[in-house]
This record gives C-alpha cells, structure tokens and sequence, in this order.
C-alpha cells in the first residue's frame, strides 16, 4: 500500500490545483458547505459516471430513477426520519457551544475548555425545514431530503406499472442529500450538503440473505475499480443497538482515511418491509408485488447498498496523493486511476514560440479531444513546470510534439507514475501505453 500523507495537505492541493473550495469563501464560508472547482466536478463526475455504469447500466435488474430533492412532508413521516432523525446535542453552559453529545469527551468543551459545563442533551432533528409555496402555516412546511432512498420507495408502484420487473430488481439513484450536523468536520467527509449514490434491490422476504451476500462482494469490487486497497477497508457488522431504525442487518464499510483513520465510507443495509410497509400505511396506496406465476401478491423486502459519492471522492484523492522525488527535486503527484483523472492527456508543443510545433501539436490535440474528450492543452511555463503540474492533477499521459514529430509524425508520450517516455504515432495513442 502507498504511504500516507496528512489530510491537510490534500485539502491544501485540492484548493490549489481546482478540485474543491471551501463554500462561500469570500463570505468566510459557510460550514459544512463545499464546492467543487473544474478538476473537482469532472472526478466527481467520472466517479458517479463509473459506479452508475456498473451498478445501473452494466445490469439489466436496475432502473435508474432521479426524484425531486422536496417530498411531500408525509414521506418523512412514514420513514421514521421526523421521528428518530436526531443526534444528541449538549450545549456548554459557559460559552453556549453546541456539540454532538456522542462524540465528545463529556466531561470538558471542546471550544472553551470548562469542565462539567454541560447541560442534559437533547435530541436534535438533522433535517432541514423549509416552506413550500407563499403561505408560512403547519401545511406548507416541507423538509430538505436527508437520503435519496425514499425516492425510490415513492416510486416503486410507478417502476413496477410502467416496467413489470421480475423480482429481484432494484431502483438506482445519485443525488444531493441535506442534513444539519450539529458538528461538520474533516473536509468532504461530513457537511451539511452532499451526495449519495444508492439503490434499493427488491427481494422476496424470505430471499434476503443470498443477494445480501453478493452486494456485499460488489461493494468490495467498486472500492478495488476506484482504486482503494482491500487492506484499507474494513468490514463491520453492525449489532442492532447501533443500526439506523429502519435497518435489520447492516454492514457498514469502514476507509482508512488520512489524519481521521477508519471511518464510514459506504454502507449495506437489509431494510426489511419497512419503508414500503409504511408508505403503505400512510398513502393508502397498495404498494405490494404480484407475482406473474400466481400466488398472492406480497410488500416485497429490500437491500439497500449506499454510498457517500463525496467520501469516495476524498477517498480517491486521500489514495492517489503522493510525494516522491524526480531528478531530486519534490514532486506532489495523484495517482488517480485513468479512468476518474479528470484530465487523460495533456498536449503541449515543446516550444510554444515555434508556430510549426504549435500548429502539429493542435492537430494532435484536436485528434484526442475528439478520441478521448478530457484533454488539456498546456503551453504554460517550461516542459518541465509543465510535467509537475500535470502530475500534481493526476494526468496519466502528458503528450510533447517536438522536432521529431516534425521530421516522422511521432510524439513523446510521458508516464505520469514512472516519468517514463516512448514516441508513438499520435493514431496510436490509447492502445499501447501501459494502463494506470
Ligand atoms: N439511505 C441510507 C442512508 O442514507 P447513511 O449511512 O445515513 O445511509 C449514506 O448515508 C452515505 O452517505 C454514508 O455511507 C456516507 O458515506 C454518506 N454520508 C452520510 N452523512 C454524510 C455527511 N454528513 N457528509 C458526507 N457524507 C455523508
């Protein structure tokens, strides 16, 4: 496995280079808020796009689905989440900071240091509220979605009307999630706003145990696709007086991450009946399964794997950063998997005062970009400055048009990882060079 480094220099390369901002920054910020610069988006992107292929596309028991973020308010009710969506919150009664009650030593505050300055907690509902239409009254208060999955449940009548599925199959998801921790901390890893790849698998109740079993392995082939060693990640089984409500058996996949340790990557729950059984109960609406062989029809189970979209991509970047040193000078570089970098060759010509350089080596970017999409075109600095802030965004193939391409046609094509280089013709380029 790769060295680790501290997360502060990751968060301090993610500003740098454009991958992800503190939200509203020149306001000061707003916390548990972050955005995600050019780099950002599209290794966010590439990664949804990767697991959307694998888990949606790449099936043919899954349907994709994208519901709207506001619900109506008797979804949150029927989930269980007005209810029990709450954490514990103490306040200092010295200087009225408020804390997780679970995550703090209990007995000193955290922001003043008094001792035996708390009061009783209580609990405090993470969701946000907020007003559907013109008029302020009880009816018109909705709530932000603190988790895609009930999307999915809401819809399950109109996937099974329009598609007729065979049991098993799922409804997939990615989409923004709100929740107001009373704590955000460490970067991506837990904020306000965030995003939640998932899908809701439908069995027959007494069916649960094989497909739980095979999401259980698929999980662990997703974190080896993105690149993480199967020596970071670590397996917990949850007992069930620190499962969620809605959960009869969880697994919860733990990441390795830098500066925080193990910690909550992605999760695997066995839902049961519950959310349709009350969604059921709460709209009136039949929401069962009627099997084409006959039988009676029955509220099927479900198997819910969940990923935090934003903890994997902090995951990806943690994994990918590294220090070595070329000629013996530093370089920071990300070891980003080709298939998330979110730029997969650069193209420069050696010199950019030599418009016979400058006009082959457009040629070879414009051949790429129509190939490959993501490419840059970089004619900043000297090749060497070029090469480093190509590495330190994770570009696998930095593409040079030099002389010799002048006189044969060929281009240099230099290896991120080993800064290593071969000349291949610019057609060629995609099929020959070792993959990352
Ligand atoms: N539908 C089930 C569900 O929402 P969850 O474990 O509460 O499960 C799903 O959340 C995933 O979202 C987690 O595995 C985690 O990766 C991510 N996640 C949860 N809270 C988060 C937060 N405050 N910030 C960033 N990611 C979060």
């Amino acid at each position: 496995m790769s060295k680790r480094f501290s997360l502060e220099s990751i968060v301090s390369l993610a500003k740098r280079r454009g991958f992800v901002y503190q939200g509203s920054e020149i306001y000061g910020g707003l916390a548990g808020t972050w955005d995600y610069g050019p780099l950002g988006v599209q290794l966010k992107r590439n990664l949804a796009d990767l697991w959307w292929k694998m888990f949606v596309e790449g099936r043919d028991d899954m349907f994709g689905l994208d519901s709207a973020i506001l619900m109506n308010p008797k979804v949150w009710q029927a989930s269980g989440h007005i209810a029990t969506f709450s954490d514990p919150l103490v306040e200092c009664q010295t200087c009225h900071g408020r804390f997780r009650a679970d995550k703090i030593d209990s007995s000193k505050c955290p922001s003043c240091g008094s001792k035996n300055s708390f009061g009783q907690p209580r609990q405090f509902n993470m969701m946000f509220k907020t007003q559907v239409g013109p008029v302020a009254n009880q009816e018109s208060v909705s709530y932000l979605r603190p988790e895609t999955a009930q999307g999915m449940f809401v819809n399950f009548k109109n996937v099974v009307d329009s598609f007729s599925p065979n049991l098993p199959f799922g409804i997939a998801q990615i989409g923004r999630a709100f929740r107001n921790e009373i704590s955000p901390r460490d970067f991506l890893f837990r904020a306000r706003e965030f995003e939640i790849m998932e899908l809701e698998y439908f069995v027959r109740p007494d069916d649960w145990q094989e497909p739980f079993n095979d999401w259980r392995k698929l999980l662990g082939q997703w974190f080896a696709a993105i690149g993480l060693p199967a020596g970071r990640i670590k397996e917990v089984e949850l007992p069930s007086n620190e499962r969620a409500h809605y959960s009869q058996a969880t697994v919860d996949f733990y990441y390795d991450y830098p500066s925080i340790g193990l910690d909550e990557l992605a999760g695997l729950a066995y839902r049961g009946a519950f959310d349709l059984t009350n969604h059921q109960r709460l709209s009136g609406k039949k929401l069962e399964y009627r099997p084409k062989e006959g039988g009676k029809p029955f509220v099927p189970h479900v198997i819910e794997p969940t990923f935090g979209l934003d903890r994997n991509v902090m995951a990806v970047l943690s994994e990918a950063y590294c220090e070595d040193s070329v000629g013996g000078e530093k370089r920071v570089l990300l070891k980003l998997p080709s298939d998330l970098a979110p730029v997969r060759y650069a193209v420069s010509p050696l010199l950019k005062n030599k418009p016979e350089l400058v006009e082959k080596a457009r040629a070879v970017y414009r051949l790429l970009k129509e190939r490959f999409g993501l490419v840059m075109w970089d004619d900043n600095g000297n090749i060497g400055k070029r090469y480093r802030r190509q590495d330190e965004i994770g570009t696998p193939y930095c593409v040079v048009v030099d002389f010799q391409s002048l006189q044969d046609g060929t281009v240099t094509v230099r290896d991120r990882d080993t800064t290593k280089q071969q000349r291949l013709a610019p057609e060629a380029i995609g099929q020959s060079e070792s993959t990352h």
